[in-house]
């Protein structure tokens, strides 16, 4: 059944699915689910699994209550890490009181789906019910222990993997101050992960932290911190990279970082992808996370050990961002209607499926039923046309449709030369001035057709490299010169 319920998602059985939920009722759930699918073709998991990785998401109980997120999160992703529900507050809110009810409903709308779990999260300072941090000293590490083995326990075999210990480091690399370091120094770390493996002995064990993403004083403590459990011979799986970035400053050096823990022996997982900006969000900034999230997915993609990505919800509206970082939101890659953003495009491309759809599936009236067919996303070709002088140029894109549907709303993002700094924009919006630069269509040119172009065009200062624009995507898919 979980199989039929996977290819059923598929759209090109999707026909097949629909003729066996009519006849049967079975399946009804599961073509209802394949409705915001996204880009025609396939699913981020298909991609995924096909690369040998996974995608993942977050969902929390309340999230179970809309059909729109869970029709996302069980066609599109193949790992689910519960939001909230396996954390210490939940999960023993009093010293001995377990209550596994909320996580017990996320590994059913798992096991519903063939998704893993990625168990979240045994010890951490944070959501951690205040009966712990009141107790003696002496009495944590029985406290945590007991935890760990009854939690651990009671999801045994049902968890891919657990995060054992969240958010272990300070900013500058030195330990967090908290009950476990109060009652134990750094040991607790060890003893949490042994505690752990001895519960549940074919669960990946992970530490999970955030910033620790590029190299830096976090990422070294990190580093240092896992080299050294992995010469005790304490059981260790892997490092979870949570990868909450800011649009444009997702670090230069994730991969050679990711390549520096899996050479120590362990996996690395991308934890909980997002990428914020302010709202409301800009065209220049949709399309700069549509680049972000692609280098995150091919840094990964490219370094053996590196397992898969999560991104840490659905869609812009479950996600957490608005009410952690005031006046940041647009994080995700799914926007405000759970439409497909260009980022979701970007990954599709990087994990090697095409966002465009071919002209036989759009064709098919499965696929032209579905409101998924992201708007975004097209085979595009891009010439341009420079005339320079001395210190300035003007220059003049025109942008090809070579997909087989019409672009409704376009962001052409590209590199400007070093030096150059845009000063005024015809038929446009260009910015930011100078890099990495986005170009949006005004009301007028939103639209090009199936094979059709439309041109644009700037002026910019230059220092001397009078060169064209180049690297362009358009709505986050890259585009072929001519
Ligand atoms: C967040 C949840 O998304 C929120 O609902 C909750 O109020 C706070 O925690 N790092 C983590 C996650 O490891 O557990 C956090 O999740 C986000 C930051």
């Amino acid at each position: 059944m979980a199989v039929q319920l996977r290819a059923a998602h598929r759209p090109g059985r999707a026909l097949a699915a629909l003729a066996l939920a009519a006849a049967g009722g079975l399946l009804a759930a599961a073509t209802v689910g394949s409705g915001p699918a996204g880009a025609a073709g396939t699913t981020l998991r298909d991609l995924a699994e096909a690369k040998g990785s996974y995608f993942g998401t977050a969902l929390t109980q309340s999230n179970l209550n809309s059909s729109t997120i869970t029709a996302i999160a069980g066609t599109q992703f193949d790992v689910v890490t519960p939001g909230n529900e396996m954390k210490w507050d939940t999960t023993e809110p009093s010293a001995g009181n377990f209550n596994f009810g909320p996580g017990d409903q996320i590994v059913s709308f798992a096991k519903a789906h063939s998704m893993r779990v990625r168990g979240h999260t045994l010890v951490w300072h944070s959501q951690l019910p205040n009966w712990v941090s009141s107790l003696p000293t002496s009495q944590v590490k029985a406290a945590m222990e007991n935890h760990i083995t009854t939690e651990a326990t009671h999801y045994k075999g049902q968890v891919y993997s657990w995060d054992v210990v969240n958010e272990p480091f300070n900013e500058d690399g030195t330990l967090r101050t908290d009950a476990f370091t109060n009652a134990m120094g750094s040991g607790y770390i060890a003893d949490a992960l042994r505690t752990a493996r001895a519960a549940d002995p074919n669960a990946k064990l992970y530490l999970n932290d955030y910033n620790i993403e590029g190299l830096g004083a976090k990422s070294d403590a990190m580093y240092q911190l896992v080299s050294s459990l992995k010469q005790q011979g304490v059981p260790i799986d892997g490092v979870g990279f949570e990868s909450h970035f800011i649009v444009g400053q997702v670090p230069s050096s994730l991969k050679a970082n990711i390549q520096r823990f899996t050479a120590l022996g362990v996996n690395v997982a991308i934890t909980e992808l997002d990428d914020r900006m302010p709202v409301p969000a800009s065209a220049a900034n949709l399309a700069q996370q549509a680049t972000d999230y692609a280098y995150v997915v091919n840094s990964c993609l490219a370094v053996t050990g590196c397992v898969g990505v999560s991104q840490w919800g659905v869609g812009d509206p479950d996600s957490w961002i608005p009410d952690f970082f005031s006046g940041y939101g647009a994080a995700t890659m799914y926007d405000d209607n759970y439409q497909p953003k260009a980022a979701y495009n970007a990954v599709v491309t990087a994990l090697g499926g095409s966002s465009s759809p071919s002209p036989s599936v759009s064709a098919s009236p499965s696929s032209s039923a579905s409101p998924s067919v992201p708007p975004t996303g097209a085979a595009c070709k891009v010439s341009t046309q420079v005339s320079a002088w001395n210190t300035g140029l003007t220059e003049n894109v025109t942008i090809t449709n070579t997909g087989g549907s019409a672009v409704n709303g376009w962001t052409l993002a590209f590199a400007l030369p070093g030096g150059q700094s845009v000063t005024n924009a015809w038929n446009a919006t260009v910015s930011p001035a100078t890099g990495q630069v986005g170009a949006s269509n005004l009301s007028y040119n939103a639209a090009i057709p199936a094979g059709g172009s439309t041109t644009f065009g700037f002026q910019a200062n230059h220092t001397g490299n009078a060169a064209a624009a180049s690297g362009f995507t358009l709505n986050g898919v890259a585009c072929a010169a001519g």
